[in-house]
């Protein structure tokens, strides 16, 4: 059987994983963690396309190329996530599931990570499980992609 696609997005700064803020996201870096994700994805039969942008517009271009060759997209839109209109309406353009994702719990933090642009156009959630919350975004999204 073929591997489903998934596309795995990361927003601004999140490049900078594992020397930025080490005490709020870990000490594990964005390239590692890209090689944790596609051994999670491989045992889980998906096939990954991982990717991570600090500018807003080419984000909005990496999630609509996500809605033409992926099966699901699952998103860490970092500061985006607080601010952009246009990843919320590049979001609601997908046809396919959406798992918005992040480290921490943005909730619990500054008051103004509370405002959440896209959090009423993605599929499901998950957040403040740190890497492992990665983990288990390939593992749900396996689940929203069986037998589809
Ligand atoms: C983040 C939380 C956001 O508020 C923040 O801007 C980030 C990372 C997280 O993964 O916890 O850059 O998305």
């Amino acid at each position: 059987m073929k591997a489903k696609r998934v596309t795995m997005l990361g927003g601004p700064n999140l490049g900078l994983l594992g020397s930025r803020e080490p005490d709020v996201y870990g000490t594990v870096t964005w390239s590692e963690l890209e090689t944790l994700c596609n051994d999670w994805a491989s045992g889980l039969g998906l096939d990954l396309v991982f990717a991570q942008t600090d500018g807003e517009g080419d984000l909005v271009g990496l999630i609509g190329r996500a809605g033409v060759d992926s099966s699901g997209l699952i998103i860490n839109a970092a500061a985006y996530t607080h601010t952009s209109v246009a990843v919320r309406d590049a979001l609601s353009a997908l046809s396919i599931p959406v798992i918005e994702l992040h480290l921490t719990n943005p909730d619990a933090r500054e008051p103004f990570r509370r405002r959440n642009m896209i959090r009423d156009v993605v599929t499901a959630g998950v957040f403040g499980l740190g890497i492992p919350g990665y983990r288990l975004a390939l593992a749900g999204m396996a689940e929203l992609l069986a037998d589809n």
